[in-house]
């Protein structure tokens, strides 16, 4: 019978594979190095990774003024700092975790709150769920740098609650017009209360996912929704099937922005 680690070993590097990045980290538990049931296990090198052509290559370069973006998100934070919507509620934070990335990203991740890690260091995705959003990002052929990451709430629930209605009236003002400000061309919405919040839509996941959707950004542009499943649903139900729909989810992002996924230059190892 396959034991925990290599079964570990095995369904990280079969997400590696499913979300299009051919890279698992030189480390094996011990025990797993002569899994006579399990074949080697796919490692780009480092050198092979810089093989790797980047999507961006093909993105054309949008005459945006980086800086003022940067300067409007900065001045709508201090807006948020002030108006401090999330005193009118119970939270757990101890930081604001405002969002990070390109301030003229032409993809934006929406997801829901953050958590511990996130409330830790005052930024985004940086915990188990951020890690996997690192390699759906990497997979796309992307540096998590040149897409903007931001919640609906900008402070962690306590308990990681799920968002209230309430709550998320609270805080959607702020997210409205950090979309408008940064005006992406596709926004993935990473799970049911960020893709609720979103469209306003009261659908199931399994409905919504990809499927294309339209906000309407504060400044009246429509932008294209791709609503998915959030990581950490993925990380729960790791099944070879949400990982392919996640991925397929995420191909269509990138042929929304006229990207492919990268062609892969993958070496076995065993
Ligand atoms: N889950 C989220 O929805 N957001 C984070 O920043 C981290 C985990």
């Amino acid at each position: 019978m396959e034991d925990l680690a290599a079964r570990l070993v095995r369904q990280h590097a079969e997400t590696a594979r499913l979300l299009g990045v051919d890279f698992v980290p030189a480390y094996k538990p011990p025990g797993v190095e002569n899994q006579a049931s399990e074949p080697p296990v796919a490692v780009v090198t480092p050198a092979a990774v810089a093989l790797v052509t980047p999507a961006t290559a093909a993105a054309p370069d949008l005459p945006r003024d980086r800086d003022a973006s940067q300067r409007a998100l900065d001045e709508l934070r201090a807006r948020y700092e002030s108006d401090a919507p999330h005193k009118q509620f119970v939270t757990a934070h101890t930081r604001i975790v405002w969002g990070e990335g390109d301030p003229c990203a032409r993809l934006v991740f929406v997801g829901e709150a953050p958590g511990e890690e996130e409330d830790k260091t005052g930024r985004p995705f940086v915990g188990r769920a951020g890690h996997l959003l690192n390699k759906m990002i990497t997979g796309m052929g992307l540096q998590r740098e040149q897409a903007y990451i931001c919640n609906i709430l900008k402070t962690r629930p306590p308990d990681n609650a799920t968002p209230t209605g309430r709550e998320i009236e609270l805080c959607e003002p702020y997210l409205r017009d950090q979309l408008a400000i940064i005006s992406p061309e596709v926004i993935v919405c990473l799970g049911l209360p960020a893709s609720r919040a979103l469209l306003r839509s009261e659908e199931s996941m399994t409905r919504m996912r990809g499927r294309w959707r339209t906000y309407t950004l504060a400044n009246g542009r429509q932008v294209p929704v791709m609503p998915t499943y959030h990581p950490a649903y993925v990380l729960r139900n790791y099944t070879v099937e949400t990982r392919a729909l996640v991925w397929s989810d995420l191909v269509l992002a990138l042929e929304r922005l006229g990207l492919k996924p990268p062609q892969k230059e993958a070496q076995a190892v065993s």
